[in-house]
């Protein structure tokens, strides 16, 4: 029989300190999830020097809460994966040190994960990613098609030539004067209204690349010229016709990706696949192409280290391997 492997993984690629310890890959043993986002709020988005510092402080907590809640210590684990890209170099910094000193200290396998690798794994911790597949990916600040024949076989077909989907979230949030990160609130507020401002449908062409950045300039026209007038603008109203664009996008290209490419797979990563629209738009597309369709659980959709623990899994199975001098990377592509 197969020896059990335990992978403790460590994210702190934006405004999450997270730790947790993962077994074979699927199953969430600890996970600890702290988050900054009432502090960054304040400020509209996240401040990279609070950020960094924050994780400073909370790291070492964390990690030893996430073994106490697992009744393990280090000695138990069998590899430590790390985030080490991309992100905001700071916080990936005081990630990646944390992570090369437990390494080297107790003598274990040092797994890089690639951050919008932890997302796409995280879909494994629902059901074990079957291959071909397609993955849409949609966060902060990714949004792409990737084209996977294995494991760790990342084919980028499109990607946005301008905003993340996250980000044009964000910015329409605050538009209407939601606070950061407006996203999930964008996503609440469609459901009180009704599509009915006339935008833009972005970038509906051949291709599998995307663009938002017309699209969020034609709401924040929309907001501005409303106001020169003395007119009150529907916030409801805007965010159905805001969400319901970028979902119509969104499963197009990705119903014309799976055809193409002749798979019947599609998983969906990052934090904008907690978006209920793009769930439910997606769900209701694959079912009447015959699609399987997984989403990871809203908890594992945005930043946490039970991602990164399930990729470091798959990768340490690869003979993935960092040394001591393992550097953090702001950029860098899916590998
Ligand atoms: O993946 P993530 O946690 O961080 C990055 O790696 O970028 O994604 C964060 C993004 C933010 O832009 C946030 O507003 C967005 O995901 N988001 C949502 C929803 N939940 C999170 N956007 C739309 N609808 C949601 N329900
Ligand atoms: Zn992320």
């Amino acid at each position: 029989m197969n020896k059990d492997v335990y992978i403790l993984g460590i994210e702190s690629s934006c405004d999450e300190t997270s730790v947790s310890i993962v077994k074979n890959g699927c199953e969430d043993i600890a996970t600890v999830v702290l988050s900054q986002m009432d502090t960054h709020a304040n400020f509209g988005g996240v401040v990279p020097e609070i950020a960094s510092r924050m994780h400073v402080e909370n790291i070492t907590l964390v990690i030893e809460e996430c073994l106490t809640k697992a009744g393990m210590t280090i000695k138990d684990v069998d590899a430590i994966a790390i985030t080490y890209g991309p992100g905001l170099i700071g916080s990936l910094l005081v990630g990646v040190v944390a992570a090369q000193t437990l390494s080297y200290i107790y003598d274990k396998p040092l797994v890089p994960v690639h951050h919008i690798a932890g997302h796409i794994y995280a879909n494994n911790l629902t059901r074990k990613m079957e291959f071909p597949l397609m993955a849409l990916v949609v966060s902060g600040g990714h949004t792409e098609l990737v084209y996977m024949e294995d494991n760790y076989s990342f084919k980028k077909i499109g990607g946005t030539l301008d905003d993340a989907v996250g980000e044009a979230y964000d910015k329409v949030a605050r538009v209407i004067d939601l606070p950061y990160p407006g996203g999930p609130l964008v996503d609440k507020l469609s459901y009180e209204g009704k599509d009915v401002y006339q935008l833009p449908l972005p970038l509906d062409d051949d291709t599998y690349n995307f663009s938002f950045s017309g699209l969020k300039s034609a709401v924040i026209n929309l907001v501005h010229n409303c106001n020169q007038r003395g007119e009150m603008i529907n916030k409801e109203n805007l965010a159905a016709s805001f969400q319901s664009r970028v979902v119509e996008i969104l499963t197009k290209k990705t119903i014309k990706a799976l055809k193409e490419y002749n798979v019947k797979n599609l998983i969906v990563a990052g934090g904008v696949a907690a978006n209920s629209g793009i769930r439910n738009g997606l769900k209701k597309v694959c079912d009447k192409n015959g699609i399987n369709l997984t989403i990871p659980e809203l908890k594992y959709c945005t930043d946490n280290a039970t991602m990164i623990a399930s990729a470091g899994y798959f990768a340490y199975k690869l003979g993935r391997r960092a040394n001591i001098d393992l550097k953090a990377m702001s950029n860098d592509n899916l590998k």
